[in-house]
């Protein structure tokens, strides 16, 4: 399989929109970054200094926060996310390892894993072990990618992920899948979930699709979503005010498109109203970008002085007070 595959795997994160808005009196404080590597395939954790959303540094001594003992017993694109009560968190990451024996990236999207390997806590910081959850239909060729986003009034998640699908009769799946396109299911507990369905399919137009990340714009159904393009290798966004089901609108070219990109990890600034950032992994780690003008697509470089090399496809979650010490008291700064 291609390079772009290669690096999707990897990829990572996104920022779970219920994070995007602080609790009543409870403000957000600083950044909490998931992430992996390709040597060493397990959740690792960055919290930021004090509230500085591009300086981050690694926690538990830089040593693995989670590793799997399911599936492949390798996680990558790892994905953190919490309800609206912070009652609840939960680890959700790609089933996949690149280094086993044999591995090829062909066999990984033919009959990859249909699970997604997830950790559950009340604390943020006691989990549960692993869990691998059959997210797929038989028909799919993978699971990569998840993403998730939860909805207060449902009381439910919907969880994204990327897959392909082959034909029923297909049952070796030794045939031609459709594209890859971004499929969901919803779920209270991560443990039951629903049938999964297609969410953003894009053959007729021929661009096949990974790595989706939404970004809560803090009103009612207003978002914007990021994906990779796997026919040209870049981040392309799309703006909605309806809804995650509501129409969405392309901003023209993509982020950065003269750079092969992916992986994309959106988050608000604590600090400045209107102001988000974006993570986008170039193959080798996450180069960080920002705006003040979200809906116009007009991203800058940041400073990267104090953000860490060798970020891999993750997230960030905004942690309140109390989280961020949580952290800091059970795994060093
Ligand atoms: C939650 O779902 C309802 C529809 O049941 C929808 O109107 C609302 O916009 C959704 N909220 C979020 C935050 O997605
Ligand atoms: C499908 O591919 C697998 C793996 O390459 C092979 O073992 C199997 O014989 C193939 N089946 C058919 C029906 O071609």
């Amino acid at each position: 399989m291609h390079l772009s595959a290669f690096i999707s795997a990897t990829g990572l994160l996104s920022m779970a929109a219920a994070a995007v808005l602080p609790r009543q009196n409870d403000p957000y404080v600083g950044y909490l970054l998931s992430t992996f590597t390709d040597a060493d395939p397990r959740v690792f954790w960055y919290l930021s200094t004090a509230d500085n959303p591009l300086a981050f540094t690694p926690v538990n001594g830089g040593d693995p926060v989670l590793g799997s003992t399911v599936g492949t017993e390798a996680v990558r694109d790892i994905f953190l996310t919490t309800n609206e009560q912070r009652s609840e968190y939960f680890v959700i990451a790609t089933d996949l390892d690149i280094n086993a024996d044999g591995f090829s990236w062909d066999e990984a999207t033919r009959r990859g894993s249909r699970g997604l390997t997830i950790w559950r806590s009340e604390n943020l910081v006691d989990w549960s072990e692993p869990t691998l959850a059959i997210i797929e239909d038989e028909t799919a060729g993978m699971a990569w990618a998840p993403s998730a986003i939860y909805n207060s009034t449902e009381n439910q998640y919907y969880l994204f992920w990327a897959s392909r699908l082959y034909d029923i009769a297909d049952t070796n799946h030794n045939g031609t899948a459709t594209l890859d396109r971004i499929r969901y299911t919803t779920t209270t507990d991560f443990v039951t979930f629903a049938p999964p369905a297609d969410y953003v399919a894009l053959d007729s137009e021929n661009i096949p699709l990974i790595d989706q990340d939404f970004l809560s714009l803090g009103e009612e159904g207003h978002y914007v979503r990021f994906l990779k393009d796997e026919n040209v290798l870049h981040v392309y966004q799309e703006t909605t005010t309806g809804g995650i089901f509501g129409e969405w609108t392309r901003s023209s070219g993509y982020i950065e498109g003269g750079v092969v990109y992916e992986g994309p990890a959106a988050f608000p600034d604590i600090n400045e109203a209107g102001k988000y950032h974006l993570l986008l992994d170039n193959y080798v780690e996450y180069v960080p970008f920002e705006t003040t003008d979200v809906t116009g697509a007009v991203w800058t470089a940041s400073d990267r002085t104090g953000f860490p090399a060798g970020l891999k496809h993750g997230n960030v979650v905004l942690v309140t007070q109390s989280e961020y010490d949580a952290i800091v008291e059970r795994y060093g700064s």
